[in-house]
């Protein structure tokens, strides 16, 4: 096929090669003077395993952005969102917040929507650049023509290995609401490789993008805390500790727990932690994990109620489920008890169920209430809520009726 990059940078140049070593012909603009050096001498100035051999032979031309749209089928944007360097993690974490700069992208857009436009024909944009959530619907759609059908796709790949790395995806994430676009993306995505191509709109996929990344800081920043425990606490080693957790591969190193509701329970998780705590702040550790562990458990569960306040209005409050866990009939550590307990601090008394538990006798009957699904009992899907009900589901799963008015929280 024929690709085109707008921007040929640190993440553009290797990935264009790799895309060229696929047998695609390529060409790309990027108004850099430095990226015109690296193509004219073959020498590329940052490290990245397999490129230099790759731009050795590289037949890669860069064009006036004209020609890059005129021929080419798919017009990926690798357009730098920089940052200032007090958002770069190498000093104290500065207290206001940022988001990225946008002005280069915007810029680069503009122009190749004109081109596009001038052209006289659809192009599909993959734009790659990594941005926050909501900004390509804010920002750059509204700069768009009517031929440009964008799309977003960032690449998962590290610097130092992004040949590889697109080359050899754990999978491919596309935001697109046009099928036809992502019909053409995903048919060049298998001439490379045959990664699972997930699809879905640009909104999801602008998040998925950054909480990847989150989701890696958060497991380093937990091995770091043990790091530092095992440093201080007698007889214990980092790497045996880990090492151990590593072989979790169902249940810590998997899928599992890896979904949005209520906080964890039992009869381990929280008290656990709360011990935890306890033993953090005995060695006088630099941070407290397991308070924050906790702390995000309870702001969350308060979030809930808040929720639970905005949708009763004037309803009374129905808890079902009240044990810890699905099919369970244990209270020990139940976040819907806390949830409970917070919602009768702010005043309320709500009525608590649990078909585990309690006599079916004693639920609330003949009444529009405010139902809010704690436990994800499979009874709970297509149980009989009363007519003219809310019914707050944070787990996504109960069936919608007629009738009742269906919150799934997180969607
Ligand atoms: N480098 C990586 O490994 C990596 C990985 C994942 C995501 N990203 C994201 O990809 C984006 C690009 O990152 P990068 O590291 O390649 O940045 P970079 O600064 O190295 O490259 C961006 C290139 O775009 C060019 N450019 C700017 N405006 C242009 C325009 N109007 N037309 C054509 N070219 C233009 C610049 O001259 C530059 O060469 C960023 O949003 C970054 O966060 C980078």
């Amino acid at each position: 096929m024929n690709i085109g990059f707008v921007g040929l940078g640190k993440l553009g140049l290797p990935t264009a090669l790799a895309v060229e070593s696929r047998g695609h012909r390529v060409v790309g603009c990027d108004p850099a003077e430095s990226v015109r050096r690296t193509l004219r001498d073959r020498r590329l100035p940052y490290r990245e395993a397999g490129a230099q051999e790759l731009l050795e032979r590289s037949r890669i031309e860069l064009l006036p952005l004209r020609e890059v749209v005129n021929s080419s089928e798919l017009v990926f944007v690798t357009i730098q969102t920089p940052h200032e360097e007090r958002f770069e993690g190498v000093t104290r974490l500065p207290q206001e917040r940022r988001d990225f700069d946008y002005s280069f992208l915007r810029a680069g857009m503009s122009e190749l929507s004109g081109e596009i436009e001038r052209c006289g024909s659809d192009r599909t944009v993959v734009l790659v650049s990594t941005v926050l959530p909501g900004t390509l619907r804010r920002e750059i759609q509204p700069l768009l023509g009517g031929r440009s059908r964008l799309c977003y796709n960032p690449f998962f790949v590290a610097m130092g290995t992004a040949v590889a790395d697109f080359l050899a995806p754990e999978f491919v994430l596309f935001g697109c609401s046009d099928q036809s676009a992502a019909d053409a993306a995903e048919r060049f995505y298998r001439t490379i490789h045959g990664a699972p191509f997930y699809r879905t709109t640009m909104e999801n996929a602008e998040l998925i993008k950054v909480v990847y990344n989150t989701f890696i800081s958060t497991k380093i920043a937990f091995a770091n805390t043990v790091m530092e425990l095992c440093h201080r606490l007698p007889g214990t080693d980092v790497d045996a500790v880990l090492g151990a957790l590593r072989l979790g591969r169902d249940r810590i190193v998997s899928g599992k727990y890896l979904g949005g509701g209520m906080g964890d329970g039992g009869g381990c998780h929280p008290r656990d932690n709360i011990a935890l705590s306890h033993l953090s702040r005995r060695l006088g550790a630099s941070f407290d994990w397991f308070e924050a562990v906790m702390l995000q458990r309870e702001k969350s569960t308060e979030w809930l109620a808040d929720l639970v306040a905005r949708h009763a209005a004037g309803r009374e409050v129905c808890i079902l489920g009240r044990s810890f866990k699905a099919e369970s009939n244990l209270l020990i550590g139940s976040p819907a008890l806390l949830l409970e307990n917070i919602l009768e601090e702010r005043g309320r008394r709500p009525f608590s169920w649990d078909p585990y538990l309690d006599d079916p006798a004693a639920l609330p009957r003949g009444r529009p209430l405010c139902y809010f699904i704690a436990t994800r009992h499979p009874d709970f899907r297509d149980f009989p809520f009363e007519r003219g009900s809310v019914v707050l589901d944070p787990w996504r799963y109960v069936a919608v009726r007629d009738g009742v008015e269906l919150i799934r929280i997180g969607a």
